[in-house]
């Protein structure tokens, strides 16, 4: 566990150069393999135009990473940002750094316009529920269909 210093948390919206750490830090998440590759994060062109995600620093590294994306969808089609992925480094969790990665989100989608800001919790994971519910959010009348062709 480390802990934040007094110069505290700062966020910042995520440059390419960060690519690299924060698929070390997905990696400490989640094993060698990771959820997530350098080719995914190039795909979605992160940094770019449609990029809405930020970077959480402390003791002069990132430490925290929320990967979010401007979409069109429904009818009628809507605006919204649509978040893929929160990691935190897990020596820093637990010292609201989650929650102010997601408040710079709100903050930077109000000011932007962008009226709608998603996200995908599991039915099961309670303990995340309770964290969007904290930060404002509500549960939405969508459910997801899923249909996967297994190989
Ligand atoms: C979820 C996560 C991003 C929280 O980061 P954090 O900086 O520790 O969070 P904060 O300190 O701002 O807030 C703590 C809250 O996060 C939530 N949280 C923390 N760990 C969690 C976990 N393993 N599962 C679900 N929610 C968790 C809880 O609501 C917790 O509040 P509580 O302790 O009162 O229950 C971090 O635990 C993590 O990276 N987990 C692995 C990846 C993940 O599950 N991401 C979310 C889905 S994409």
């Amino acid at each position: 566990m480390a802990n934040v210093k007094k110069s505290g948390v700062s966020i910042r919206r995520v440059a390419r150069s960060d690519i690299d750490t924060v698929l070390a830090i997905d990696r400490k998440i989640s094993g060698e393999q990771g959820l997530v590759t350098y080719r995914d994060m190039v795909t979605a062109d992160l940094g770019g135009p449609l990029d809405l995600s930020f970077v959480a620093e402390a003791n002069g590294q990132v430490v925290g990473f929320i990967w979010c994306r401007l979409a069109y969808v429904g009818i009628p089609i809507i605006e919204v940002a649509l978040t893929h992925m929160m990691v935190v480094d897990p020596d820093y969790q637990g010292q609201g750094i989650a929650g102010k990665l997601v408040n710079a989100l709100l903050d930077y989608c109000q000011a932007e316009e962008i009226e709608t800001v998603r996200m995908v919790v599991g039915e099961r994971n309670t303990r995340l529920q309770h964290f969007f519910e904290r930060l404002g959010f509500h549960r939405s009348a969508l459910i997801n269909y899923t249909k996967t062709f297994e190989n």
